[in-house]
């Protein structure tokens, strides 16, 4: 059954960014959609993410994935609805999660779309808390920083999609914790996201703050900035540490990155730093995701989302994220979902 989309408005990368991204490194375009051939799904973009890792797609820097080239629609995790469908396992209304970047409309393999479970309500926290960022926060924690009970927790980023759900686990798992964030509403939200003490990273005392509010040391921190933030922290490292490399926000904007760490640290307090990647868990995110909808649906873990209406403001919105504006998970709504041939809603 041909559909009648004819066209797909989609924001593209229009000039590789050099340093902090700006306006014209990005346009929006008009283009034809295809039909949907055996095996694949055109879908209805309804939200996309806006996520720090983007910033990296943009660049040529030799990453874990393949960066975009100019002209290329920005990569994104998008949540959508089924329009038309050549595989027996989507069919139109149904609600999927996929890689489909910030379009309107997308045609993907079926094989590489993920169903949003019925129970999901709002569903996107598929694209949160039960989705990428909080499995992130899950593995990021307990499989590399792997806290033990009174441990305490530091975690930069704090009031961030990350960073939100890093410390309300973390105080689940019966640790101390203290999350770091940029200004007082963020500092404000932080006491919702289970921290115990909040630091403003902006603050001119946050260097003598931080050295009180860590008297007996920190065992873990799970660091999502780098730069200077992670350098005060480590200098209040405890012997037996494990430093969580989940991002470096503050460097991903630089042409040269600050020498902030020095690996000698790790000598002097037995350290252990490590990098990771939530799609290196892939095979776990079943588990993940039934237990972070569990504590959502438990009232135990609590979000907060920060929206933008309309796809040709998603720029404004990932350069409003990386200045720090966003308060919660940066998403974009692009649409709404329509009751599809099948009468779904
Ligand atoms: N390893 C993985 O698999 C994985 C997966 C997802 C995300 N990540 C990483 O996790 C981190 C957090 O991502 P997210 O999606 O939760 O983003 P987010 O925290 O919701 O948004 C980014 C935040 O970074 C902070 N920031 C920006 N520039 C900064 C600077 N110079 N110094 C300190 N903080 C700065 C801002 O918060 P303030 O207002 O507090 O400054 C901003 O709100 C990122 O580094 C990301 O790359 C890693």
């Amino acid at each position: 059954m041909a559909v009648l989309v004819k066209t797909n408005r989609r924001v593209t990368m229009a000039a590789r960014p050099e340093g902090f991204p700006k306006d014209s490194d990005f346009v929006v375009d008009e283009v034809e959609v295809g039909d949907p051939r055996p095996g694949e799904v055109l879908v209805q973009v309804l939200w996309v993410s806006v996520d720090p890792y983007q910033r990296g797609r943009m660049s040529q820097v030799r990453s874990y994935a393949k960066g975009l080239e100019v002209g290329d629609v920005i990569t994104s995790q998008s949540l959508g609805e089924v329009v038309e469908s050549q595989d027996g396992r989507f069919a139109p209304g149904d609600l999927v999660l996929g890689q489909l970047g910030w379009q309107e409309y997308a045609v993907a393999r079926g094989g590489a779309l993920r169903k949003v479970p019925e129970f999901l309500d709002p569903p996107t926290l598929a694209l949160h808390v039960v989705g990428m960022t909080g499995m992130t926060a899950y593995f990021g924690l307990l499989d590399v920083g792997r806290p033990k009970p009174g441990d305490t927790v530091v975690v930069s980023g704090a009031a961030g999609a990350v960073g939100q759900v890093v410390g309300q686990i973390a105080k689940l798992m019966g640790c101390r914790t203290i999350g770091i964030a940029g200004g007082p509403d963020k500092c404000t939200d932080c006491s919702l996201y289970g921290y115990d003490v909040a630091l403003d990273y902006k603050d001119e005392g946050f260097r003598d703050e931080l050295k009180a509010a860590c008297r007996d040391g920190v065992d873990v921190y799970f660091d999502n900035v780098g730069g200077e933030v992670s350098g005060a922290v480590h200098g209040r490292l405890n012997v037996g540490a494990t430093i969580v490399i989940c991002g470096q926000v503050s460097q991903y904007n630089l042409e040269r990155p600050e020498p902030t760490f020095h690996p000698s640290l790790l000598i002097v307090y037995r350290a252990r730093m490590e990098g990771f990647l939530v799609t290196d868990y892939a095979h776990r995110y079943d588990e993940a995701a039934l237990r972070l909808a569990r504590w959502v649906a438990e009232g135990r873990v609590v979000w907060r989302e920060d929206v933008t209406d309309g796809l040709e403001n998603a720029p404004a919105a990932f350069m409003g994220m990386l200045r720090g504006e966003n308060r919660g998970k940066a998403l974009v709504k692009v649409g709404d979902r329509t009751a599809g041939p099948t009468g779904a809603k």
